[in-house]
């Protein structure tokens, strides 16, 4: 069935008086596992309170574009960036005219221009004002920028009309929206991904490690899943929970993760190689516990096996895909580094933002081929792995 596990839903709500239905619509999105925001319109508080909103989805509701509190915290840049899909419901015929236009008049409509997130529309009004040309013209003009339509029911309307135009119920409406995310991208596919940090002992106690919280690799699972593929995550040890459906195999040092990813190439189409590896380890773990002595302690380290590499020169080498975390010239050391491992795709990060990148929920990347590359700009990291998924279908051949 289809969901929204740990989906970033930025709920749109506008005035009409379908508006009462949202508080039902943010239950049903919550089932499905999503994490709902609210933006009302002036419209939309006429029809329902936003502290209501607020008490169903657990989150400040968002009212104001020009609001000194917002614009510290959750301004429209960080909802359009934090947001995995915008969803409108109930979306009027004066909402769905300003996004025609492209209108940047209220938090909601700069929110919509400002995101990289999908858009999906749940129309309600008048049976006549649906019917009415200008409208027409306004969802055509969505649906060539790839705007997404659910809806609108036909019926007997509040004001006593009856036909197309009332807004589809909350169940529907959810299901589409989870929907969404099920591309199918990559069905039949088997794909593994490795995720989180290594960790190399030096004693019984100690280790070397590095600040990956696995969020961008469990992201890509989830996108991987989502698009249809049988996935296995090949994690070091992190506090990020395993999406529905995906296999996790737990390691901790370079060497186990190694070991587990060549066991697996037997069933694999794709590898993804998101973990940040240690590429050093000590010479030799000590039995006990290293004793505080000297003023100067050396550690001698000896290098990790390159587990990305193995794989792509593997007799049975599949799809292989890349990471690069770079501080500096990022896209040519990460093109270099593509060839240099012989992958078939590698993606860029600039880890020297601390917005982005190592423990961060968002990322911004670019994805790099032979003959090819695409910048994809900041948004949540499930944003990012379901459009890294859509590039790998697209040019796996
Ligand atoms: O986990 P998060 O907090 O969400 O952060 C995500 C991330 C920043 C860790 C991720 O987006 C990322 O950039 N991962 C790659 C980190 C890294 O180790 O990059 P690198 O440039 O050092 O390595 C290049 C590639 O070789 C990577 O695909 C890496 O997985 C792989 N590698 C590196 C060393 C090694 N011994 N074996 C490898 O397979």
């Amino acid at each position: 069935m289809a969901h929204l596990f740990k989906r970033n839903v930025l709920l749109g709500v506008t005035g009409g008086i379908a508006a009462y239905k949202s508080a039902e619509l943010i239950r049903q999105l919550q089932l499905l596992g999503a994490n709902v925001r609210v933006i009302m319109t002036h419209g939309a508080r006429e029809f329902i309170t936003p502290l209501t909103l607020q008490a169903l989805s657990g989150n400040p509701v968002h009212t104001e574009l020009l609001d000194e509190q917002a614009e510290q915290g959750m301004g429209h840049i960080e909802l359009a960036r934090w947001a995995d899909l915008l969803l409108i419901a109930p979306a009027t015929a004066d909402l769905l005219a300003r996004l025609a236009t492209g209108r940047a008049d209220d938090l909601l409509t700069t929110t919509a221009l400002a995101t990289a997130a999908p858009l999906l529309v749940a129309p309600a009004m008048n049976q006549q004002m649906w019917r009415d040309q200008a409208t027409t013209d306004n969802i055509a003009t969505l649906a060539t920028r790839g705007v997404h339509l659910v809806g609108p029911a036909a019926g007997e309307q509040a004001c006593g009309d009856v036909g197309p135009g009332r807004m589809e119920e909350p169940t529907i409406i959810a299901a589409a929206a989870a929907g969404l995310f099920q591309s199918g991208l990559l069905a039949g596919k088997r794909v593994v991904i490795t995720a989180g940090p290594t960790r190399e002992a030096m004693d019984p106690v100690r280790y070397i490690s590095n600040h990956s919280s696995g969020k961008m690799g469990y992201a890509l699972a989830q996108a991987a899943v989502d698009a249809g593929a049988s996935t296995t995550l090949v994690s070091g040890p992190v506090n990020v929970p395993v999406p529905d459906g995906v296999h996790k195999v737990s390691v901790e040092s370079a060497e186990q993760m190694l070991d587990q990813c060549q066991a697996l190439l037997g069933e694999c189409d794709i590898f993804i190689a998101c973990a940040a590896v240690a590429d050093y380890r000590p010479a030799s773990i000590e039995q006990h516990k290293i004793k505080k002595g000297a003023e100067q302690l050396t550690l001698e380290l000896v290098r990790n096996p390159d587990i990305v590499a193995a794989v792509a020169n593997s007799a049975q080498a599949p799809f292989t895909v890349g990471f690069a975390a770079e501080t500096n010239d990022v896209l040519s050391y990460a093109r270099d580094k593509m060839q240099r491992k012989g992958l078939d795709m590698i993606v860029a990060n600039d880890v020297s933002d601390q917005n982005i990148g190592f423990n961060s929920d968002q990322n911004a990347v670019t994805v790099m081929w032979s003959d090819g590359e695409q910048a994809l700009p900041c948004a949540s990291k499930n944003s990012i792995a379901t459009q890294i998924v859509a590039l790998i279908a697209q040019n796996k051949p």
